[in-house]
């Protein structure tokens, strides 16, 4: 696994919303205007209650948050990241370079994973998130990657991990999960500073089958 340069083409960031040519106030930029434009004009339903006060820039959004209903207003700059951390309290996504160069915000977006510091909240409006939070089985039984995480010793400080579990998860799901190769360069846009690749692609290994049956 290697890092993603800034003009690799074969490793854009996983959110798959900015190319390499896009850098991020180009992206959210253009984003905000495009939802502010009519994107995500909601039913007078289903709105969240705003005040005829509300800000221009401020939006009404409903969501599924690891399957809760969520209806917040948000600012139409802000990152799905910082709402998730800063709203709802879901810390399990971390910012590392808050520019889609690292994956650990990885968080699933229905049911794909993506870059949730590159993703407006606005974009996910009516949409389904799944964070690290949402994973666990009945009970509060260990996801199958994060239980191979642990035998496979595939972290060290935890920093990138919840990232990196999400992403995994995202691996076996779309398929890219039949080798170690393959599992390397789909896991090549989440980077780990303590190093721990190996394990990672050993448990990515030994949780795939379980995942697939999921
Ligand atoms: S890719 Fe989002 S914090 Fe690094
Ligand atoms: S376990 Fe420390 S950054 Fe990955």
């Amino acid at each position: 696994m290697k890092p993603r340069s800034s003009n690799d083409t074969t490793h854009a960031p996983p959110c798959g919303l900015a190319g390499p040519e896009l850098n991020r106030r180009e992206m959210v930029l253009g984003s905000a205007a495009a939802a502010l434009a009519g994107g995500i004009a909601l039913d007078a339903d289903a709105a969240p209650a705003t005040s005829a006060s509300t800000p221009a820039y401020e939006l009404p959004i409903r969501l599924q948050v690891n399957g809760q209903p969520v209806a917040l207003v948000v600012d139409a700059r802000t990152s799905l990241l910082d709402t998730l951390r800063e709203d709802l309290a879901l810390t399990g996504a971390k910012k590392g370079c808050d520019h889609g160069q690292c994956g650990a915000c990885t968080v699933h977006l229905d049911g794909q994973r993506v870059a949730s510091c590159l993703t407006l909240a606005a974009q996910a409006d009516r949409r389904t998130v799944t964070t690290i939070e949402g994973i666990e089985g009945p009970g509060g039984a260990l996801h199958p990657m994060q239980q191979a995480f642990i035998d496979h010793d595939a972290l060290q400080c935890g920093y990138c991990t919840p990232g990196q579990i999400m992403a995994a998860i995202a691996c076996v799901r779309e398929g890219h999960a039949k080798t170690p190769e393959q599992i390397r360069e789909y896991m090549s846009g989440n980077l780990c500073r303590c190093g721990a690749y190996v394990g990672i692609v050993g448990a990515i290994q030994q949780a795939a089958p379980l995942v697939r049956r999921a």
